[in-house]
This record gives structure tokens, C-alpha cells and sequence, in this order.
């Protein structure tokens, strides 16, 4: 029986690239035959409007509740999505941050080879912690500008102490380049400095770099998957790399 592994697309900070890379990165897992169930945990709903779902009755909020009901987007995956009632999720204190990883539960994880979530902005926050606990790696986009190398450097530090303060030991799957413009100098000595640090602390880099386009604030104002409508688009095919990356690297994995 072979259950599935968790991603959560995560960091601290917002609107560099979480949830444009949770949709699309499920959908180039989906292309290569995977089955993939994409976890809206954003009471804001993005990667849900994004789907074009209406959650209401089968949400995020629901499956803390006890019920899991997955739609089935046209996208080629299974999408739980959020409502904005998520952001006020009875809590259950004795387990308060397990609340979603208790949910799924063995017979969930056998529909499915990947479990992607997209995470809301935070760290330390119930949500984001339960996120966290539920997942079995993290994806972590470093948006391609002065400074956000050393906000994820100080996420990785939390992630490693809350691995320790919740017992568990989550995975960095890499840190992802998004919005990353070639041409220019100041931009690629960035990245340089990025890669250079994280190397020295073994923290893995995607090969692939997620190029800066406005062709991916466009397929969400027209509704659609980057990745399903552009898909030959230079910078959309990133996320296909990306999604063949994962998954070579994922196999050659001792
Ligand atoms: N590679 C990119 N190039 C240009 N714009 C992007 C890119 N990735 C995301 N965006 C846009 O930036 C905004 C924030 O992205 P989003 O994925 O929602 O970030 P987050 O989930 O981290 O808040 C959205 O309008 C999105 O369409
Ligand atoms: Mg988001």
C-alpha cells in the first residue's frame, strides 16, 4: 500500500509565489500521470478561486471538521478548498496543532500520491503549525530580490526548531527561485548569493528557476491554470520542469 507524500508550499511571507506555485506545481504532477489532492489552507481561498471551486459545504473547514470531501477540478487533481471560516477553526487544545494531520488518515493518503498545501502566509500561527505538522516536506519559494534570502534563511531556522518543539522531522524538498528575471545582473547576483548560502548549509536549491511573467497574474484574471492554458509559455514550463525535477530527483533518492 503506498500512501501519499505530503508538500506543503511554504513561508513566512506573502506574495511571493506560494500559491501560484501550489497549483501549478500540482498540475505539472498531474501531466506526468500522478494523482495529486491540492489543500487549500489560506482562509483567503486563492489557489480555491484560482480551481474555480466552490468549496462551500466541502472545505478546508470541513476537513478539520471531520469530513473529507475532495472536488474534482478539471485541472487534472482533487482540490479541498477554503472558505474564509477557516481562519476561525474550533480548536481542539489537547492536539491543537495536529488537527489537520489527523485527518489524513491512511485511507486518504492511498487515493493519492501527492498531498500538495498551500499554505497561508505565517509560521507560527495555528494554520500554518498544522500545516506544517501534516506535512512530510516543504517547498520554499525564495521570490528573486534584495533581502528575501535572509527572510527564508530565518524560516528555515523556525522550521528547524519547531521540527524539534513537534517531534517531527519535515524535509526541506527545496528552495524554489520565483519571479526571477535572467536579464537581469542585479537579480542573478541574488540568486548567486542565495545558492552559495544554502549550499554551504545543505539546504537544496531547484535547478529550475520560476522566470518573472505577468502571463501568470493573466491566466488567474482570466481563470485559468497557467499551466493548462500556456503551457509551451517559456516562463509557465518552469512549473513542468519543476514538477520533472521533483520527481527525478525524488527517484535517484537513496
Ligand atoms: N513568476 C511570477 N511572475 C510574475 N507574477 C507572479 C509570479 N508568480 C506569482 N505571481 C503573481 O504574484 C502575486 C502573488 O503570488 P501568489 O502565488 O498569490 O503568492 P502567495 O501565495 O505567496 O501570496 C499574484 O498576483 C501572482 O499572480
Ligand atoms: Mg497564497
Amino acid at each position: 500500500m503506498s500512501l501519499a507524500k505530503t508538500i506543503a508550499v511554504m513561508v513566512e511571507k506573502g506574495g511571493v509565489g506560494k500559491t501560484t506555485t501550489a497549483v501549478n506545481f500540482s498540475t505539472g504532477l498531474a501531466n506526468r500521470g500522478k494523482r495529486v489532492l491540492l489543500i487549500d489552507l489560506d482562509p483567503q481561498g486563492n489557489a480555491t478561486n484560482e480551481c474555480g471551486i466552490d468549496p462551500t459545504g466541502s472545505s478546508t473547514y470541513d476537513l478539520f471538521k471531520g469530513t473529507f470531501s475532495a472536488a474534482v477540478t478539471k485541472w487534472g487533481f482533487d482540490l479541498i478548498g477554503a472558505t474564509q471560516d477557516l481562519a476561525s477553526i474550533p480548536l481542539d487544545h489537547s492536539g491543537r496543532y495536529e488537527m489537520l494531520a489527523a485527518q489524513l488518515t491512511d485511507s486518504v493518503r492511498t487515493h493519492y500520491d501527492y498531498i500538495i498545501i498551500d499554505m497561508p502566509p505565517g509560521t507560527l500561527e495555528t494554520l500554518p503549525l498544522n500545516g506544517l505538522y501534516a506535512a512530510d516536506e516543504v517547498i520554499i519559494p525564495l521570490q528573486a530580490e534584495q533581502h528575501a534570502s535572509d527572510g527564508v534563511a530565518g524560516f528555515i531556522d523556525t522550521l528547524w526548531s519547531q521540527n524539534e518543539v513537534l517531534g517531527r522531522e519535515v524535509k526541506i524538498a527545496g528552495v524554489l527561485v520565483t519571479m526571477y528575471t535572467a536579464s537581469s545582473p542585479e537579480c542573478r547576483q541574488i540568486v548567486q548569493e542565495a545558492t552559495d548560502a544554502f549550499d554551504d548549509l545543505g539546504i537544496p536549491i531547484f535547478v529550475t528557476k520560476i522566470p518573472r511573467s505577468r502571463i501568470f497574474p493573466n491566466a488567474v484574471r482570466r481563470g485559468h491554470i497557467a499551466l493548462v492554458k500556456y503551457k509551451s509559455h517559456k516562463a509557465v514550463k518552469a512549473y513542468q520542469d519543476l514538477a520533472d525535477e521533483y520527481l527525478l530527483r525524488e527517484v535517484n533518492r537513496p
